[in-house]
């Protein structure tokens, strides 16, 4: 297709190549970069480097039209653009099998994204076309939006500011179609998830989330609609202009499901997104805990517990790692708590955490599903679109290091053009004066220098023992980088900065190629570290979401790691370092992105603006460079291979050096001396210009080339086609040829056979009627032959035939004659057998006759016999009954009746034996008597043995036992029948020392008072003689006294000896009242007779009986049982009278007094 545009020569505004303008000064570059922009020529070259100006609006230059008309031409040949570059990196990719990459620089909001894009798009059209190849294009575009949701925001520079750095290679194979990609990010800022400076915004996918999804997402997401809702979210600027957030959500969802992402993920990544919303509305309030810390305790539960559901964590795990943090030494695990400043600490350090994670999963998601199939050797074409260089008005650890990467590329442009070019001169030993250019390596060797650069302290100070806070680090700096040209710091040794006020004390400032860039040391050391407490990781850990349980590997409890992680610095470093050996193996393309305004408008060119990135880009250097030196230069050989045809001496072959080639063409095309130079192993070619007019000389002779080989090839084919046609038609005629001779042959063939056949039919006629008649003779002969033979024959037959006839008559003779004699013979043996016969049947008739008698008489003779037995033993019988009648009378009866008496006791006394009861006194088992007449016996017997097995059990008392027992029996005589409660007192042991008065230490003093012995000790009820109602005591019973104390005190209230006792009264009820009847007159009866009640009532009375019956005196405690007594209070005499009351609750005895004279005792009747 035949496309008309302007060359890059022809009637360009201003010039296309800055190489070309004249005069060279500053100010014309920027008047040249002016006016191009004024006439929305965006792109200018230096050389191969394309300057873009950022338009801020649409611009119509990138049509598919536009894609064909770059298409495969020459650099230089068309207005610049950005395809151009493009073009030419896929093409030398595609041709000359060299690695491409395309370093994007510039500010943030320069364009480097956009043309990171309008490169992509561009190789996306013009290389191969497929399904297959259409789909990674698809993919490998459709990861632009994804990662702008998830890795953009708006900055004050930059609307749709990248927030991390990317850099993707395009694979591809040796037809130039691509096969997939991998990208790789950097540092995404992270701190942004939980703050955004003023008039900036969080991540997009936040604000395109909560517009874009619909109701019943938001719903599942546990989210709402409002922004405002939500912490992390910036309120002021939460719309921007152009920007549908709405719109680019279904976008971004179309973009993630063409590049691969399963629905289960997409869900699980919005899940994670709405966690970290919800993350930031968790607040903490303090709590005060008694050692005088204050804990911090989430305020709110209810976002902790939305948050938990989303992500399937437990929500008391999270809610603990956020009021205590772990911390594992060796063996040692303690457990601190966090204040609430902490706790919102942990919160950030978490979302932050969540969010970067997430961020590189999805990267690594997509390069999962762009990665290339094929495992053969690949050509790859790297973008790099990295962040700009950044200077705020308060610049953090994030800009350090977007800056330091900026230094890095710088340092690898300068390597590349400035230096490279000056080298490569030097190396050719092309004449050169130097050109002077500012190397920024020593900035790059401040901030990355193992031993004293910046990050290397930042490091030491994070890994360093001790309190380390960024005012350390500062020091630390102050007196490492003192010295250095490029660090600045108010309180560092060197003192031109001691007075200087525009550097506060908390901040450093470097000297960066583009500019200096003042820097507040607050959170380095926290942002390097990127410290998250394991608590927290171990919490998400055993979340049950499966993304998540990735995300956080180290908090698998299996896989404890003490090992501090590497710091961010350190990891930045690393990959930078990574990058930029990536891109020095690979053929450099610069785009060097210029931002024309700051108010991110058109038509605006701010000239102060410009001309400062100007100067830091080092534009002009590269300029002129460019023009001191050579635009274009090559090696002899392919140089003289490309351009040999434009000279007869070299063409078609040039047999000697291919630098002498060379010269020989320059010199045939009278190119003028000073537009090109020799170098040792390439030519150098000053201007563009004679670059031109080769390729067009070029283009010309390889049209004439064209024509003469289509001559030469035309011609070829025209005799070629006539050697054809006339080999042909030898060919024709010689087959005719062959064919007619064929015919006439034939015909001749068939003729002769004809006359052959006659002949020979003739002639085998002959032969045949000659061998017809020798056949017949012979016939003839034979049959007479054969009639003369039988007749011999058949004489010799008739003549055998009669012999034979002979030999058989004898022989049948012969067989009659013995015939008869055989029958004769046999006659005579069955007479003989027969006669045989009939002497054994009458021998055995008599035999059995004989046989027969015999047996009858045998049987008669042993009739006989028995009956002579049986008759004898009759006899015998008779004689032995008669002798022995008179004994049998005399004896045999009563032998025979002791005899069976003695077996039946026997089997008695042995039958008891067996079944005798146990040895228990009390058990009333007895076996049944067998025989009335053993009825005495029997009860004799088991009233033996009951007072054997009670002897046995008395037998096994001790002195104690017999003692208690003496007592119970005590009891029994004196309350058995007679008192009610008397049956339930039988099973219970007596005790006696209920209080173990002697042991309890409470009642040492009390036991200390009491010289003897104590045989009961037991809290009784005193009755108040006024009221009936009751008092603790304890009463104390020894040999000689009874004493009443204080139940709390222990304090004796009354003692009473034994003698005084006249008696002791008690009802017949069920209740535990007594009353001690005193002597009257005695010392202890001042304050009269005492009534009591006690739970072990039998006991006490008994115990009392027993001691008054063994006293010295023999005198008798009378016990008196009855239901109505009087009793001696002082003066008055009461009577104490018990009646039954009805049951009730608690079986409670109530006492009451009725009047002066009487005490009535109400016991409820006993069930
Ligand atoms: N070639 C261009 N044509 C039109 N607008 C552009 C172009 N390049 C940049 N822009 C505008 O500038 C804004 C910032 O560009 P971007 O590439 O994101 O900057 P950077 O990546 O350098 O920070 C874009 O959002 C777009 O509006
Ligand atoms: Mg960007």
């Amino acid at each position: 297709m035949e496309v008309k545009t302007k060359s890059l020569l022809d009637n360009m505004i201003g010039v296309g190549d800055m190489v070309l303008l004249e005069p060279l000064s500053e100010d014309s570059f920027i008047e040249n970069l002016r006016k191009r922009f004024d006439h929305n020529e965006i792109y200018t070259y230096i050389g191969s480097v394309v300057i873009s100006m950022n338009p801020y609006k649409s611009m119509l230059i990138y049509s598919p039209e536009k894609v064909e008309e770059y298409r495969n031409r020459n650099f230089y040949e068309l207005s610049p653009h950005i395809y151009a570059l493009a073009d030419e990196a896929y093409r030398s990719l595609r041709d000359q099998d060299k690695d491409q990459c395309i370093l994007i620089t510039g500010e943030s909001g320069a364009g480097k994204t956009e043309a990171s894009k309008l490169v992509m798009s561009y190789v996306a059209a013009v290389c191969g076309k497929g399904q297959e190849v259409n789909k990674v294009k698809e993919q490998l575009l459709q990861s632009n939006p994804v990662l702008e949701a998830f890795g953009n925001a708006k900055t004050v520079r930059n609307d749709n500011s990248s927030r991390f750095g990317k850099y993707m290679d395009i694979e591809f194979d040796f037809k130039g179609d691509p096969l997939g990609g991998v990208i790789s990010n950097y540092l995404l800022e992270k701190s942004r998830v939980v703050k955004q400076p003023r008039g900036e915004r969080n991540f997009h996918i936040f604000y395109q989330l909560l517009s874009g999804a619909s109701d019943d997402t938001l719903k599942k997401l546990k989210l709402e609609r409002d922004f405002s809702k939500y912490n992390y979210l910036s309120l002021d600027s939460a719309v921007v202009n152009g920007l549908d957030d709405a719109t680019s959500f279904r976008t971004v969802r179309n973009a993630m499901q063409i590049v691969g992402f399963m629905e289960d993920e997409v869900q699980s990544v919005l899940e994670l997104v709405a966690a970290v919303l919800k993350l930031g509305n968790i607040e903490f309030k303090p709590e005060s805990r008694c050692n005088g810390t204050d804990e911090s305790r989430v305020k709110d539960k209810n976002d902790l517990k939305e948050m938990c559901e989303l992500l399937g964590i437990e929500q008391s795990v999270l809610e603990r790692a956020f009021s205590y943090r772990t911390v594992e030494a060796k063996l040692e695990k303690v457990s601190t708590t966090l204040n609430v400043a902490q706790a919102y600490y942990a919160r950030d350090a978490l979302a932050k955490n969540l969010y970067s994670r997430l961020f590189s999963w999805i990267v690594t998601r997509i390069n999962e599903s762009i990665k290339a199939q094929a495992k053969t050797r690949h050509k790859v074409m790297g973008v790099l679109d990295i962040y700009g260089f950044e200077i705020f008005d308060d610049n953090s650890f994030e800009q350090f290091i977007i800056n330091y990467c900026n230094e890095k590329l710088q340092q690898i442009f300068i390597e590349l053009t400035l230096r490279e070019e000056q080298e490569e001169y030097i190396r050719e030993g092309i004449e050169w004066t130097n050109i002077e250019y500012f190397n920024n390596a020593i900035i790059c060797d401040l901030i990355e220098n193992h031993q004293n650069g910046i990050l290397a302290m930042l490091d030491e100070e994070c890994l360093r023992p001790g309190t380390v806070t960024d005012e350390t680090f500062l020091d630390k700096l102050n007196t490492v980088c003192a010295e250095h040209q490029h660090f600045e710091s108010r309180s560092s040794k060197n003192s031109k900065f001691l007075t200087d006020h525009s550097l506060p004390h908390s901040c450093f400032r470097i000297q960066h190629y583009a500019g200096k860039v003042l820097y507040r040391v607050e959170g380095f050391v926290d942002k390097n570290n990127d410290l998250l407490y394991r608590d927290l990781s171990q919490a998400m850990y055993k979340a049950n979401h499966s993304l998540i349980k990735h995300l956080f590997p180290e908090g698998n409890p299996a896989k404890v790691n003490l090992k501090r992680p590497p710091t961010a610095g350190f990891q930045f470093k690393a990959s930078v370092g990574t990058l930029m050996r990536n891109l020095q193996t690979k053929n450099p393309n610069y785009i060097r992105c210029i931002k024309p305004n700051d108010k991110k408008a058109p038509h605006i060119f701010t000239e102060s603006l410009v001309c400062h990135q100007v100067r830091y880009l080092g534009l002009m250097e590269n300029v002129r460079v460019r023009r001191a030196g050579y635009a274009f230069r090559q090696a002899y050989e392919p140089c003289l291979e490309r351009y040999k045809m434009l000279c007869k001496r070299t063409w078609p072959h040039w047999r000697g050096p291919a630098r002498e080639g060379v010269e020989m063409l320059m010199a045939d095309l009278q190119v003028p001396a000073e537009e090109f130079s020799y170098g040792r192993s390439k030519i150098f070619i000053r201007n563009p210009r004679t670059l031109f007019f080769l390729e067009e000389r070029r283009r010309q002779c390889l049209q004439d080339l064209a024509t003469l080989i289509q001559k030469i090839y035309r011609g070829w084919k025209c005799r070629t086609h006539f050697l054809l046609l006339k080999k042909s038609q030898i060919v024709v005629a010689a087959w005719y040829r062959r064919y007619a001779q064929e015919k006439k042959y034939l015909k001749i063939k068939r003729a002769t056979t004809v006359v052959q056949s006659y002949t020979r039919g003739w002639q085998a006629r002959k032969l045949l009627r000659e061998l017809k008649h020798q056949k017949r003779c012979k016939e003839a002969v034979t049959t007479i032959a054969a009639y003369w033979h039988g007749t011999q024959a058949r004489m010799e037959l008739r003549r055998l035939k009669q012999e034979v006839l002979n030999k058989h008559a004898v022989t049948v003779i012969w067989a009659y004659w013995q015939g008869t004699k055989a029958r004769r013979e046999l006659r005579q043996l069955k007479e003989a057998a027969r006669n045989k016969h009939a002497v054994s049947v009458i021998w055995a008739g008599w035999q059995g006759t004989k046989a027969r008698r015999e047996l009858r008489r045998l049987k008669e003779e042993a009739r006989r016999k028995h009956a002579v037995a049986v008759i004898w033993a009759y006899w015998k019988g008779l004689k032995v009954r008669r002798e022995y009648r008179k004994f049998f009378r005399a004896n045999a009866g009563k032998k025979i009746y002791n005899f069976t008496i003695q077996r039946i006791m026997q089997k008695y006394f042995l039958g008891l034996k067996s079944t005798l009861p146990s040895m228990s006194p009390i058990d009333k088992n007895w076996p049944v008597r067998p025989y009335i007449f053993l009825d005495g016996v029997h009860t004799e017997l088991r009233r033996i043995f009951h007072l054997w097995r009670c002897k046995k059990y008395r037998s096994r008392f001790t002195e104690e036992k017999k003692a208690v027992y003496e007592e119970k029996l005590e009891a029994s005589e004196l309350f058995k029948d007679k008192k009610a409660l008397y049956p339930s007192s039988v099973s219970q042991p007596f005790k006696g020392d209920y209080l173990e008065i002697s042991k309890n230490p409470k009642y040492q003093k009390l036991n200390s008072s009491v010289d003897e012995k104590v045989l009961l000790a037991d809290v009784v009820n005193k009755i108040n003689r006024a009221n009936g109602k009751g008092a603790t005591r304890i009463l104390l019973l020894t040999k000689k006294n009874v004493v009443l104390a204080d139940q709390k005190t222990g304090q004796v209230k009354a003692s009473v000896a034994l003698p005084d006792l006249t008696s002791v009264s008690v009802s017949t009820q069920n209740d535990g009242f007594f009353a001690l009847r005193l002597k009257e007159g005695s010392a202890s009866a001042v304050k009269g007779d005492f009534l009591l009640s006690s739970e072990h009532l039998i006991e006490t009375i008994t115990k009392l009986h027993h001691i008054g019956s063994a006293g010295s005196d023999g005198e008798q405690l009378n016990v008196d049982i009855a239901d109505e007594f009087l009793v001696q209070f002082k003066q008055d005499k009461v009577c104490v009278k018990f009646i039954q009351g009805a049951p009730k609750n608690g079986n409670g005895v109530s006492c009451k007094r009725k009047n002066n004279r009487l005490l009535e005792v109400s016991v409820p009747a006993s069930a």
